[in-house]
């Protein structure tokens, strides 16, 4: 029987509360959460049942390359559910052939095959046991200010706080000091520094036995633990210092992807060539759920004669290729990598000046459509707006303020990032830049 409600407002709290009570919800303590229920969507913008409009300026969770909507990708699934929603994975289909052969195209050029998965934790599960048959040995490198997923391996493999809750997690697990020049684990200063901190990383290898580490996971630009830009040597010498070692250099590219950063993907901007890349959330534009483990020739020609311990029941989910084949075409037609990255040298252009004006800004990084901004309370100490791994009042009004005024601005502990869908105009940009200036305001009343 269909509810009656006497107006939308009322319509609105009875989905939310059905929420609240049905759906556990990821991240939050279950009591607090406040989702509002949303209804549509289109490019930049999507909208709640109660009729507010928001400007998406982080893509949801940095997904939503295309936007909202796109009708090329909403056709595509629209045909492919028509045609055939789902075969297990031993059949072979169009969409799936098709988007594994286009991944070649646009990926480096070592990588040939994919495997499949439902997103990207899935996708860094098989990652890890990939790395493991492959090489026969145990031991990854990962860096603490990372994120590679939230089931039990790709949480291990991650640095991030979230997974404290749930060590000690896989073993085999060794931990790296970041890649973080505004506040630098060594102390030292970049160029003078000689890029210690990949350094760093060789002699974990020869520490932990260059025969037992199979692989060493980065994200190339981490994401949710700061937005941390390497500079131009880390990567080339990363991949030197894995080749000498025999060990797999592991790219997570689940949100530095599909042009996020103003290249296909962002190994590239250094012309490094992952032995495995990782992907997600822009394969389908996250229309439908999607990610993959890319592999290179030479991986991928040792399972030819072995048995590839894996599997999925949705792997390579036909609706979720099909999604995916049409979220490349719109990259390619629309020139979104490289709309991505003239964009995004603007809107860091934007974020440059507002540091001039702002003295609670104390630092501004980014690549392509992919920025942040890093608040402290003094530029000369470096004392972040918010703990790491906390909140603070301030950060909480700024975010809740730009949300009144229809901005969603993606905010953690003291950093912001900056993540609009490709398709977004300058206009639009300019909107949440003017926004955010204003907000700043409030940050810099708490500057000593
Ligand atoms: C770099 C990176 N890897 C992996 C993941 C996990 O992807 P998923 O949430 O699809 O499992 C994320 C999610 O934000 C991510 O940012």
């Amino acid at each position: 029987m269909k509810e009656k409600f006497t107006n939308i407002k009322e319509e609105s709290k009875y989905y939310r509360e059905m929420e609240k009570e049905f759906v556990l919800h990821s991240w939050c303590v279950q009591n607090q959460y406040n989702g509002s229920v949303v209804t549509g969507g289109e490019g930049a913008y999507f909208w709640d049942m109660e009729g507010n409009r928001y400007l998406d300026f982080s893509s949801q969770a940095m997904c939503n390359t295309l936007g909202h909507q796109h009708p090329k990708v909403v056709e595509a699934i629209r045909k492919q559910a028509e045609q055939l929603c789902f075969v297990q994975g031993t059949w072979a289909t169009i969409p799936r052939a098709l988007l594994a052969k286009k991944l070649t195209e646009i990926a480096p050029s070592n990588l040939k095959k994919t495997f499949f998965t439902t997103g990207g934790a899935e996708a860094n599960e098989n990652a890890i046991k990939f790395a493991r048959m492959f090489t026969g040995r145990q031991k990854i490198i990962t860096r603490y200010r990372s994120y590679h997923g939230a089931s039990a391996g790709a949480m291990s493999i991650s640095g991030d706080p979230r997974r404290w809750a749930v060590e000690p997690g896989i073993p085999g697990i060794v931990r790296a000091l970041d890649c973080y020049c505004y506040r630098c684990p060594f102390g030292l200063s970049y160029p003078a520094c000689n890029v210690r901190c990949v350094e760093h990383i060789k002699e974990l290898i020869e520490l932990e036995g260059p025969d037992k580490v199979c692989a060493v996971e980065i994200e190339p630009i981490v994401g949710s633990n700061g937005l941390l830009v390497p500079p131009d040597e880390y990567l080339p010498r990363l991949r030197e210092i894995c080749s000498q070692f025999g060990t797999l250099l592991i790219s997570d590219e689940v949100m530095t992807g599909f042009g996020r950063t103003g290249a296909w993907f962002a190994c590239q901007h250094w012309d490094v060539q992952p032995d495995i890349m990782i992907l997600a959330k822009g394969l389908s534009a996250a229309m439908l759920p999607l990610g993959g483990v890319m592999i290179s020739k030479e991986i991928s020609d040792y399972f030819d004669d072995k048995l590839l311990f894996a599997g999925l029941t949705y792997l390579g989910h036909p609706m979720s290729c099909a999604a995916g084949v049409a979220a490349l075409d719109v990259y390619h037609e629309e020139n979104l990598i490289e709309k991505s990255k003239s964009l995004g040298e603007y809107m860091l252009g934007c974020l440059k000046d507002m540091e001039k004006r702002h003295p609670s800004i104390g630092d501004v990084r980014g690549k392509g459509l992919f920025a942040s901004i890093e608040l402290v309370k003094n530029r000369k100490t470096k004392e972040p707006m918010a703990p790491f791994n906390g909140g603070s009042p301030v950060m909480t009004k700024i975010g809740s303020e730009a949300k009144k005024r229809g901005v969603i601005f993606n905010i953690r502990w003291n950093f912001f990032i900056f993540a609009p869908p490709l398709v977004i105009s300058k206009k639009e940009i300019d909107h949440a830049m003017n926004v955010l200036d204003e907000l700043l305001v409030l940050a810099d009343q708490e500057v000593n």
